[in-house]
């Protein structure tokens, strides 16, 4: 593979970083990930504002270019012949020589890049829909800025694989937050797609701004809110959204069948009209 670092692309074994670069240290870098389709980028306005967001966020000084960094990501899905899968950008505050707590506002910063190929469209997990473990949220309070801080959710992700479950969605105070790497809804018994509200709890999914609109278009009712473990059990219909996995459905959540454990009607249309938009 062809990554990119700072400018430049080289062949991923040649890649180097400081090994006192602030991301290795501190976890001090924040991240994106944007799906290629047929070799398009896809709401690649969207990764990038939040990318601003949450570099001012966390006051970093540094202001990437847009259309440098549209090149990159175009130059990049050519260069390694991505039809369908994912682009990896991390911007990450860089090393200022040695390791020091204290920011220095002059560290330059580190950009990197990859892709990785994947199959988006099929998806057998798609397919059966998700098995869903919980646990509880004890990630930091800025859980809307994307930081490569990301330990806890690995953690979930083993965790729940290894009680064969697919995925973790989170607890805080007795209501679901959100997936390791995605955001949560449930659909009610009168059709209303329910999810939580847009705070400093959740990452402001760019999948989930696009499918809400969707779901708007198809005269869906949408309810932004917090919704608790026992109403998603009890509810007609379960999915998450990401930039990987697009509208995924689930099956079960803690063991407990969410309608009859197949993927439900909504999601599936959902899933579908996510990806005919996209292409
Ligand atoms: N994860 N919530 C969390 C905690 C996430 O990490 C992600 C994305 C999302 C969905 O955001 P979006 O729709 O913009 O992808 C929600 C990416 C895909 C990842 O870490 O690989």
């Amino acid at each position: 593979r062809t990554v990119y670092v700072d400018g430049q692309f080289v062949p991923e074994t040649e890649a180097k970083i400081s090994i006192f670069d602030r991301s290795f240290l501190f976890a001090d870098g924040v991240y994106e990930v944007t799906s290629v389709l047929d070799g398009k980028l896809i709401d690649f306005k969207g990764h990038m504002t939040r990318l601003q967001r949450s570099l001012s966020e966390l006051k970093f000084e540094f202001k990437p270019d847009m259309d440098q960094l549209l090149e990159a990501h175009r130059e990049l899905v050519k260069l390694n012949n991505i039809t369908e899968g994912l682009i990896y950008l991390q911007v990450s505050r860089g090393s200022a020589g040695d390791r020091d707590f204290a920011i220095d506002p002059k560290t330059p910063a580190t950009i990197v890049m990859f892709t990785q190929s994947k199959s988006l469209i099929k998806s057998a997990l798609a397919e059966r829909g998700q098995k869903i473990v919980t646990f509880p949220d004890i990630r930091w309070r800025r859980s809307d800025i994307k930081t490569t801080q990301l330990l806890y959710a690995s953690l979930l992700k083993t965790e729940a694989a290894s009680k064969g479950a697919d995925d973790a969605w989170m607890l805080l105070d007795g209501f679901i937050t959100e997936g390791s790497s995605n955001n949560a809804y449930i659909v009610t018994k009168d059709n209303t797609i329910v999810t939580r509200e847009l705070s400093t709890d959740i990452l402001h999914g760019i999948t989930r701004a696009s499918v809400l609109k969707c779901a708007e278009e198809l005269q869906l009712k949408v309810e932004e809110r917090h919704f608790t473990l026992e109403e998603a059990q009890n509810a007609k219909e379960a999915f998450s959204t990401s930039a990987s996995a697009f509208v995924c459905p689930v099956a079960e959540i803690d063991g407990k069948k969410i309608g009859d454990g197949v993927p439900g009607p909504i999601a599936k249309r959902l899933r579908e009209i996510y990806i005919d938009a996209n292409r």
